[in-house]
């Protein structure tokens, strides 16, 4: 068995950091003196409870929350967010708006449609294939919330920062730039996201549920009507853990969280590492004519970087080439074609300039 690993640009699940994996590779026949596998213990237990608690803990520091905010871990990834944002915070007579700048957002606004719920989409980019962020959109008021995507994954666009939305609270989908730069969480009701980009494994979704916006939802006798596991109370109420939760998750998340505590000096540190990547990454290609970012400039993401080369043959021969020298996962998503690097938290300067140079090498044989 070999111990050789990759350059890793891939979108999801990616990359996470090497220290966290050899961490969790040696403790994993025992796990804290306990004789058993972080897999293997009861998710009643001490060992899984500190667990849990630093993992809620370390996310509170880092995003700076103070006691207003829950932090939960939900089962069903982001998609399962969709579905039950419009469901606990929707009653009738009550509306929301919605902005779609992507896939993502388009499911998410689908998922209240098919609730039958009372949204507005107040601002779209799809009329030119979502390249860009919508600017100067105007919430409606009388909103309970305005859903956003921060990050989108496919089309490689970001919130270089957030909307005025005025007295309306913003909820968040940030499966893919969570974690990795400070945000205001004052202008949230809520943000999350899918783990598996950013924070550790799939199919956890972590939320940040601002307290007073949970206990204001639905008329109260309507939410009870709500099946248990889909209501958010249900989470808030046990620490996570109505069920059993997924501890293998959780564990590695806390983990994550830990890494950017304590290595990448907090969001602060970690904004600073993607800036850096990211700014290598569009000004080698700004200064090329052989790759073309797709994103307008000032919609660029730091997080998922997508480009295009001369031709579609280039493209496939582009993205062969690159996983026969070690840097893999640069193939665009299959609905869009092209190329993309997710360069997110976990990617190394060191992988950064690994593909800047064999970008470089590429170009300069193709084009002779
Ligand atoms: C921005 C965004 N939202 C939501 C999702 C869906 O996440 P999940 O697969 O955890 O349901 C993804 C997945 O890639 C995503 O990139």
């Amino acid at each position: 068995m070999t111990d050789h690993r990759i350059y890793n640009f891939n979108a999801g699940p990616s990359a996470l950091p090497e220290k966290v994996l050899r961490n969790i590779q040696s403790s994993f026949l025992n796990f804290n003196g306990s004789g058993m596998s972080v897999t293997e213990i009861s998710h009643r237990s001490t060992e899984f409870d500190q667990v849990i608690n630093d993992a809620v803990a370390r996310a509170k520091r880092l995003m700076k929350l103070d006691d207003r905010f829950h932090v939960l871990f939900i089962q069903g990834g982001a998609s399962l967010q969709f579905a039950m944002i419009p469901m606990n915070f929707l009653a009738a007579g009550q509306t929301a708006d919605y902005v779609n700048t992507g896939t993502w957002s388009t499911k998410a606004i689908k998922e209240a449609q098919i609730q039958k719920k009372d949204i507005q989409v107040i601002a779209s980019s799809e009329d030119r294939d979502f390249s860009y962020i919508p600017k100067d959109f105007t919430v409606n008021q009388d909103a309970r919330f305005v859903h956003l995507t921060s990050n989108n994954t496919i089309k490689g666009t970001q919130f270089a920062s957030f909307p005025d939305t005025g007295n309306v609270p913003i909820i968040c989908d940030m499966s893919s730039d969570f974690f990795s730069r400070p945000v205001p969480v004052d202008k949230f009701a809520m943000l999350y996201g899918g783990a598996q980009k950013n924070l550790g494994p799939s199919g956890t979704a972590v939320v940040i549920l601002r307290k007073d916006f949970l206990e204001k939802a639905f008329g109260s006798s309507e939410n009870q009507e709500l099946p248990t596991m889909l209501r958010y109370e249900t989470y808030a109420q046990k620490n996570s853990m109505y069920n059993t939760p997924p501890c293998f998750g959780i564990y590695t998340i806390e983990l994550v969280l830990k890494w950017i505590e304590e290595d990448m000096g907090g969001l602060e540190g970690i904004e600073k590492h993607n800036q850096e990547k990211g700014g290598l990454l569009y000004d080698f290609m700004d200064a090329s004519d052989f790759y073309r970012p797709t994103a307008d400039k000032d919609s660029r993401s730091l997080m998922n970087v997508t480009f295009r080369l001369p031709s579609e043959e280039l493209e496939a021969r582009f993205i062969a080439q690159a996983t026969q020298e070690g840097l893999g996962g640069l193939k665009g998503h299959r609905s869009v074609g092209g190329c993309r690097a997710s360069i997110y938290n976990a990617t190394t300067l060191e992988g950064v300039k690994a593909l800047i140079a064999f970008m470089e090498k590429f170009a300069k044989k193709e084009a002779a």
